[in-house]
C-alpha cells in the first residue's frame, strides 16, 4: 500500500494539463459491446478504474489494446457473463449490463456491493430495462437480466428520490439503442458524461437526440459499426485543481478543460473572492483570492453542484473566513472527510447531510485516512494548505480517479511524495 506525504505551505505556480474524464471512459468503453466492430477511444485516463474495465471486458471476451490514453476494443465475440471478483472492484461495471443485454439479449452480472459514499441501488437501471421488456431476476448476488425476443422501445421515467441517475440513463440508453422502436427516456440524467455517451453511441451509428436534457429520444437500430471517439475532459478532476488553486495558487493555469461544464464551482469561487479566469474554451487561470468570505451550496444533479466536488470543497471552507453551509443532496452520507478535516483543526459540525463550515486560520498536519475517490482529493487539497507534513493513507481511493496525481501537483510547485507504507 502506498501513502503521499503533503508538505504544506508552497504555493502553486504553472499549468496543469486535465486527463480524459474517468466517468465518461468507464461507459463508452462499455458500450463498444454493442458492436462487433472495432472502436478506438481516446484520451481514456490511465487510472485503476478504466484498467478494471480494461479486465472486465477482457473477460467477456473482448480484445483490446492499450497505449498512450488510446484503448482499442474488439468485442467480436463476447459472453454475457460479468463474474464478482472484478464486478465487486468497480461498481460502474454494472454499465456493462445495457449492452449485454441490447446486443446478446442477457446479461448475468454480479451486483455491485456496498460502498462508502452510501447506499447504492440499481433498482432504476433495472426498472429501465423491465420497461424495455427485459425479466430480471436477482439470485445468488448475480442479476439477470433476459430479453429472449428482444427489447422493445418503450416510456421509461428514470427520476429516483434523488433525482436523475447518470450511470442508470447510461444503461437504459445502451440497451434501447438496438431495441425496436422507439424510447423516450423522461427524468434522465443531464450531465456531460451522459451526452458524451450519446456522442460515442451516435457515432456508432444509433439515433439518440435529448441528451443533455431530461428528454432523451431514441430510435432503435438493427445494429451498430465501430467508430472513433475523444473523450471529454475530466470536469472532477479540473474541479478539484481548481479547487487547490483557489486555496493556495499563485498562478495556476488549467488546461485541457471544458469551462462550460464547470459553471458552478467557477461561480461558487469568485462569489467567496478568488480570481477565476476563462481564458477561452478550454483553459481557466485561479489564484488564492485576498477578501474571502463564507459561501454555501447544496449539491445536485447537472447542471447544479457536483457532489463530486463537494468534499474537495469542505477542504477549501474549512480555512476560508466566515461560515459556510455545504448539503449534500445527492449521497446524504458522502462527509467521512468530515472527521478526518476535524482531525487537522477544522470547525465542522454536521447536521443530517448538511456540514456547517466555520472557517478557521490554519490546518495542522496529521496523519489521515482517505475513506473514497473524493475524500482521498479533498484530505490532499487540506494537506497542501496546513502547517507541517499531511500523510495521507490509503492511496490507492485516489488513483481510482486521478491520473498521476503526484506528479501533476509536483509539476505545479506542490511538496508531495508518494511513499510505500
Ligand atoms: N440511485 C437510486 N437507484 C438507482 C441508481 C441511483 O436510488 O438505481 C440514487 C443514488 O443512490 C444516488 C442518486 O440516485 O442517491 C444518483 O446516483 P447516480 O446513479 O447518478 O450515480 P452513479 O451513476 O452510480 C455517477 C458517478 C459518481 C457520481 C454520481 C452522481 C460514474 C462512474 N460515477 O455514479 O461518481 O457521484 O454519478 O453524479 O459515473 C466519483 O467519480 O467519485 C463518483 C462517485
Amino acid at each position: 500500500m502506498e501513502k503521499l506525504l503533503v508538505h504544506g505551505g508552497s504555493r502553486l505556480n504553472g499549468t496543469v494539463a486535465i486527463s480524459g474524464s474517468k466517468n465518461s471512459s468507464l461507459p463508452i468503453m462499455a458500450a463498444s459491446l454493442l458492436t462487433r466492430e472495432r472502436c478506438v477511444i481516446r484520451r481514456v485516463p490511465d487510472l485503476s478504474d478504466t484498467n478494471y474495465m480494461v479486465r472486465i471486458l477482457a473477460t467477456l471476451g473482448a480484445n483490446i489494446e492499450r497505449a498512450s490514453g488510446n484503448v482499442i476494443i474488439n468485442a467480436e465475440k463476447i459472453s454475457s457473463q460479468a463474474p464478482y471478483d472484478l464486478v465487486r472492484k468497480m461498481r460502474a461495471s454494472v454499465c456493462v449490463l445495457g449492452p449485454l443485454v441490447g446486443r446478446l439479449r442477457s446479461a448475468v452480472v454480479s451486483l455491485p456491493g456496498g460502498c462508502v459514499i452510501g447506499d447504492r441501488p440499481i433498482d432504476l437501471h433495472l426498472r429501465g430495462l423491465e420497461a424495455l421488456g427485459a425479466t430480471v431476476e436477482v439470485k445468488g448476488g448475480d442479476v439477470s437480466v433476459c430479453a429472449a425476443d428482444g427489447l422493445r422501445g418503450a416510456e421509461i421515467n428514470m427520476r429516483g428520490k434523488h433525482g436523475s441517475t447518470v450511470l442508470g440513463t447510461g444503461n437504459v440508453m445502451m440497451a434501447a439503442v438496438l431495441a425496436k422502436g422507439q424510447t423516450i427516456i423522461e427524468g434522465a440524467a443531464a450531465e456531460p458524461e451522459v451526452v458524451d455517451l450519446a456522442t460515442f453511441l451516435n457515432a456508432m451509428g444509433a439515433r439518440i437526440v435529448g441528451a443533455g436534457t431530461r428528454t432523451i429520444v431514441i430510435e432503435g437500430v438493427d445494429e451498430l459499426g465501430g467508430a472513433e471517439h475523444v473523450v471529454i475532459p475530466d470536469r472532477i478532476e479540473a474541479g478539484t485543481f481548481l479547487i487547490a488553486g483557489a486555496l493556495v495558487g499563485d498562478d495556476v493555469t488549467l488546461e485541457n478543460v471544458c469551462s462550460a461544464h464547470l459553471r458552478e464551482l467557477i461561480a461558487f469561487l469568485k462569489q467567496s473572492g478568488h480570481p477565476v479566469n476563462e481564458l477561452d474554451g478550454d483553459r481557466i487561470h485561479i489564484s488564492a483570492g485576498v477578501e474571502l468570505r463564507g459561501n454555501d451550496l447544496v449539491t445536485g444533479p447537472y447542471p447544479e453542484f457536483a457532489t463530486d466536488m463537494q468534499a474537495q470543497i469542505c477542504a477549501l471552507c474549512a480555512t476560508t473566513p466566515g461560515i459556510s453551509v455545504v448539503t449534500e443532496a445527492i449521497f446524504p452520507q458522502r462527509f467521512m472527510h468530515v472527521p478526518e478535516l476535524n482531525r487537522m483543526g477544522a470547525n465542522i459540525r454536521m447536521e443530517d447531510a448538511t456540514a456547517i463550515i466555520r472557517g478557521v486560520d490554519k490546518l495542522s498536519a496529521a496523519p489521515v485516512m482517505a475513506s473514497d475517490l473524493r475524500a482521498s482529493a479533498a484530505l490532499v487539497i487540506a494537506g497542501l494548505g496546513a502547517e507541517g507534513t499531511t500523510e495521507v493513507n490509503r492511496l490507492y481511493h485516489i488513483d481510482r480517479g486521478y491520473e498521476n496525481i503526484d506528479d501533476k501537483l509536483r509539476r505545479i510547485g506542490a511538496r508531495v511524495d508518494r511513499v510505500k507504507q
